[in-house]
């Protein structure tokens, strides 16, 4: 402080000095008053710097000088002074540099910058994750896993990432059915590419202190036929024909891989948007026939409504099984609702194994009632094949 002061005596002393030789005059004060701690430049030569109070004082010779004030941050101003004999005082007033145009479009950016780290961190801090996957929504939920739209890295597309609730990842009997799905899935996907499935990304179980288990499967973009129904009612007849036509086709390839699905119901099979092709899913109770459709407490789990009469007297399951229950839904479709409906599902498989299968309301749908009932005999030997099946929808539409 103390340097700088006295450097500042020193330089004005000078200045002083080089002006009296200079111009060879009696000297006259000149008070400069500005902006503290600025530059004081007399005739293009640095003289010193203003005090704390903004006073510059110097001596001059009488007549016009060029007096230039300058300070980082402001502009720097030159004014020229008459210096008379006496003493003269000259106020400079600076005027304070706006931010410029690059450094407050650059502090723009960074603040944003800096903004948009904050709501990703925020929303980083908030977002479900289970194991990689982040959770951005239930789309539905059952007896034993919830399915989530969920995203993953590795992954562009969203996915359909579906859960085991946690209540029930002590029990290893369900865990290891859990597990049989994803293991089913993978098998028809192997065998059956291209064709009505969502595609299979992995399964398995998070890491860390609770196991999660979790199928990871492509999401399918559109309307169940569930949804499809509730907006609607019956479907009309050439629709019907090309979504049991599609099924017929995807059931028929999974059953030559040694996969029967037993649980064809409105709300498995999901109308793709983009190609309207019919996608089946919910491989939670295929191939294990004597498990497979009871809950824990021993009641009927499976969806009596669609299900053959030989599922619901626990008999041996085939692809008959999933005929009857194709023919259940192609009923349902053109209907509006399945055949056989009741207060409980006792009523209900009691009528699937023996009350008869009632024809179509439309009376024009005689070759429609022929195709469901060859469909839904009650003996699964006497029933029509998937193959036979495919060929004569195929003649039809
Ligand atoms: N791959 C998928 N893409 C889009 N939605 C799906 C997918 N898998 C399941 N869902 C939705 O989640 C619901 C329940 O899935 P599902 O596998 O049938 O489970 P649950 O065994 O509980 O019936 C389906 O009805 C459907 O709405
Ligand atoms: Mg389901």
């Amino acid at each position: 402080m103390r340097n700088s002061v006295f450097m500042g005596i020193m330089q004005a002393l000078l200045c002083s000095a080089i002006l009296v030789f200079a111009a060879d005059q009696p000297q006259v004060p000149l008070l400069i008053e500005s902006s503290p701690d600025a530059d004081v430049i007399l005739e293009g030569r640095l003289c010193g710097k203003t005090d704390s109070a903004g006073f510059f004082l110097t001596r001059v010779s009488p007549g016009s000088h060029r007096v230039r004030v300058q300070k980082s941050g402001f502009y720097a101003t030159e004014r020229s002074v008459f210096v008379y004999d006496l003493s003269t005082r000259f106020r400079i007033i600076l005027t304070e540099k706006p931010l410029s145009k690059t450094w407050a479009i650059l502090a723009g950016s960074l603040l944003l910058l800096i903004v948009i780290a904050l709501i990703i961190w925020i929303r980083h801090l908030r977002a479900n994750y289970i194991g990689q996957f982040k959770v951005i929504r239930e789309i539905g939920r059952g007896g034993v896993a919830s399915v989530y739209m969920a995203k993953s890295r590795k992954h562009t597309l969203p996915l359909a990432l579906k859960v085991m609730h946690d209540s029930l990842a002590d029990d290893k009997d369900l865990v290891e059915k859990f597990s049989r799905e994803g293991k089913v899935l993978s098998l028809v996907q192997k065998n059956c590419p291209g064709s009505g499935l969502a595609k299979i990304f992995e399964y398995g179980h998070t890491n860390g202190s609770v196991k999660r288990h979790y199928i990871a499967m492509e999401y399918v973009e559109g309307e169940t036929l569930l949804d499809q129904l509730k907006r609607k009612g019956a479907l009309e007849r050439s629709y019907v024909l090309k979504v049991i036509h599609s099924l017929a086709a995807t059931l028929s390839c999974c059953h030559r891989s040694g996969v029967f699905h037993r649980d064809l119901s409105p709300d498995n099979i999901i109308i793709q948007t983009e190609s309207g092709t019919p996608i089946l899913i919910d491989f939670g109770i295929a191939k294990n026939a004597n498990t497979s459709y009871r809950t824990l407490d021993g009641s009927i789990a499976g969806k009596p409504a669609y299900m053959s009469p030989e599922q619901c007297q626990g008999y041996e399951i085939s692809s008959a099984s999933d005929v009857y229950a194709l023919g259940i839904l192609f009923y349902c479709l053109l209907e509006g609702g399945p055949p056989f409906t009741g207060c409980n599902p006792v009523e209900v498989i009691y009528s699937q194994v023996n009350k008869p299968f009632p024809n179509l309301s439309n009376a024009q749908y005689k070759t429609l009632n022929l195709l469901i009932a060859s469909m839904t005999v009650k003996d699964p030997e006497k029933r029509i094949s998937m193959e036979k099946l495919i060929k004569q929808i195929g003649m039809m539409s």
